[in-house]
């Protein structure tokens, strides 16, 4: 049998302040092991609603966040009874029972909205669900502004009891660090991303001949991968890779970058470097988890697969899948684009090319996923 929500039991036995303690904190405890792992706002807010809902043996709740620019409190909030459809919900937010907790920062417990002036019935029959009773807390941000109202909802007067609102008022701060976290995560991943994106712009702008060629990389990758069925975090990975790869050009000279012909065997040899600086570059930069990897990824793009690669003639083994694709993307981005002493292979003509390298030196899934990616059949 489904065992009972904290909040029903607490709302059905008169326990003593010690077991409401202990009942605060087992709440507690599956709240913060619920919300602590998820750092996606998207994901967050249906999971504290589900979380919360299921502690006070609630019909529904929601989470109301300030917008400032417009003055609204906003919240997506299921449509009649159907929990899966939902509709954004629009408050002004100095109205409703939502909107003084929201001004006074005050929590509220509502036994039956039917005797309360503040209740906003024409506001709830337009969601289709009118609740009896509710309970209202502040979500602070930081120590004294708030920003947003968490509610929770039955359609039985005098669901609630005041041991239910000191538990939501508990939840509630558990619940504005959750965000706070989410947001901060959001933000960094944001300047992160802007930064990489900034950092490839100006390293493509070097080399007027290669412009946009990391971005084209990390597209062709992304693509690669997509059609590999690679995982969200793993296609992410091979973007930021794909727009770092080329990096360790920053140690190359001009006259080699910009050289319009064909470089001699020496200037080969010092062009081939840039490899080996990525590596260096990118090992000093202490990535997060999830780009753990990155600087051995990124900067083994010239590596193939029976050891005749650069910078350090890896072979197969040693060479894991990201890897792999960001070899095949790289050089076919390479032969396809124009240079200022050449013309753009055509497509085909590079295909061909690629094909004679496989299986030896490109991996085969890979080169079939770029086809893929390109539009040409699977099997060809
Ligand atoms: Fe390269
Ligand atoms: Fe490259």
């Amino acid at each position: 049998m489904r065992e009972k929500p904290i909040g029903s039991r607490l709302t059905e036995e008169l326990s003593t302040p010690q077991t409401d303690s202990q009942r605060h904190l087992e709440a507690m405890v599956q709240v913060s092991r619920a919300l602590g792992s998820i750092m996606d706002m998207n994901q967050l807010i249906p999971a504290i609603l589900k979380q919360v809902t299921y502690t006070f043996c609630a019909e529904r709740s929601s989470l109301f966040l300030y917008d400032a620019e417009h003055d609204q409190l906003c919240a997506r909030v299921a449509e009649g009874l159907d929990q899966q459809r939902t509709l954004e919900l629009r408050l002004p937010a100095n109205q409703g029972v939502v909107g003084q907790v929201f001004q006074t920062h005050e929590n509220r417990l509502i036994h039956d909205t039917k005797k309360d002036p503040n209740f906003a019935k024409r506001v709830a029959q337009s969601t289709g669900y009118v609740p009896r009773s509710m309970m209202v807390c502040p979500v602070f941000h930081g120590l004294h502004n708030v920003t947003g109202v968490i509610q929770v909802l039955h359609s039985d007067p005098n669901h609630f009891h005041e041991t239910d609102l000191s538990l939501l008022e508990a939840i509630a701060v558990q619940v504005a660090i959750s965000l706070e976290n989410a947001q901060l995560y959001e933000k960094q991943k944001r300047q992160f991303s802007s930064f990489v994106r900034a950092f490839s712009t100006a390293l493509d702008a070097r080399d007027p001949s290669t412009q946009e060629h990391s971005l084209n990389v990390a597209n062709i990758a992304q693509g690669i991968g997509y059609y590999l069925g690679l995982s969200f975090e793993i296609l992410d990975r091979l973007r930021v890779a794909g727009l770092l790869h080329d990096v360790g050009k920053i140690g190359t000279p001009e006259a080699i970058l910009k050289k319009p012909g064909k470089l001699d065997p020496d200037e080969f040899a010092i062009m081939k470097e840039h490899a080996a600086y990525s590596m260096q570059i990118l090992s000093q930069i202490e990535f997060t988890d999830e780009y753990e990897d990155l600087a051995r990824v990124a900067s083994l793009h010239h590596e193939k697969l029976d050891g005749s690669g650069y910078p350090y003639g890896m072979k197969a083994d040693e060479l894991n899948i990201e890897t792999r694709i960001l070899a095949v993307a790289d050089i076919y981005h390479a032969m396809t684009q124009d240079r200022i002493y050449r013309k753009g292979m055509p497509t085909e003509k590079a295909l061909g090319i690629i094909d004679d390298m496989t299986p030896n030196q490109l991996d085969e899934a890979c080169v079939m996923a770029l086809k893929q990616f390109l539009g040409y059949p699977s099997s060809s």
